[in-house]
């Protein structure tokens, strides 16, 4: 039998804040109960989710470059980084693994300085606006990538 396909899910700055945070654009589910929804629909899809959250953002370079070799992609929603950060950039670039970029909120909605994403010059696909929904959906796409025979 195949060995399941581990995939990465990473969250950036502030989103350890979910359930008290600006509860009318982000909702009130907390980041917990994002992770151990991974977790299970992960399973439930034949992937090894593993997840991780920094305010840093070399920490989250960090555990990108880590995940060449060991991960078979990565779901990320890399907060105020997005907009910001080339170094998340590289890092996604350098793995060469089916990265997809989720936002909560639908960034193209808000304020204009949201409307530029460094991450999806690099990332397989892009899901934005559809709450907790969005880290299911990306699982799927990669699980759709990682196990071909899966499905939803
Ligand atoms: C976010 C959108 C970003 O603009 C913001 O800085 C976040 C969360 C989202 O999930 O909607 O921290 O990535």
């Amino acid at each position: 039998m195949a060995a399941t396909p581990k995939v990465l899910v990473l969250n950036g700055p502030n989103l350890n804040m979910l359930g008290l945070r600006e509860p009318a654009v982000y909702g009130r589910t907390t980041l917990k109960e994002i992770e151990e929804a991974c977790v299970a629909d992960g399973k439930r899809l034949g992937l090894a989710v593993t997840c991780h959250q920094s305010n840093h953002e070399g920490e989250l370079v960090t555990w990108i470059q880590q995940a060449r070799g060991t991960a078979g992609g990565i779901v990320i929603n890399p907060g105020a980084y997005t907009h910001t950060s080339i170094a998340i950039h590289d890092a996604l670039a350098a793995v060469e693994l089916p990265t997809i970029e989720v936002h909560l909120s639908n960034i193209h909605k808000r304020e204009s300085f949201r409307h530029l994403s460094y991450v999806s010059k690099v990332a397989t696909g892009v899901i934005a606006g559809l709450g907790v929904q969005g880290y299911l959906l990306a699982l799927l796409a990669l699980a759709e990538r990682l196990n071909p025979t899966t499905e939803a």
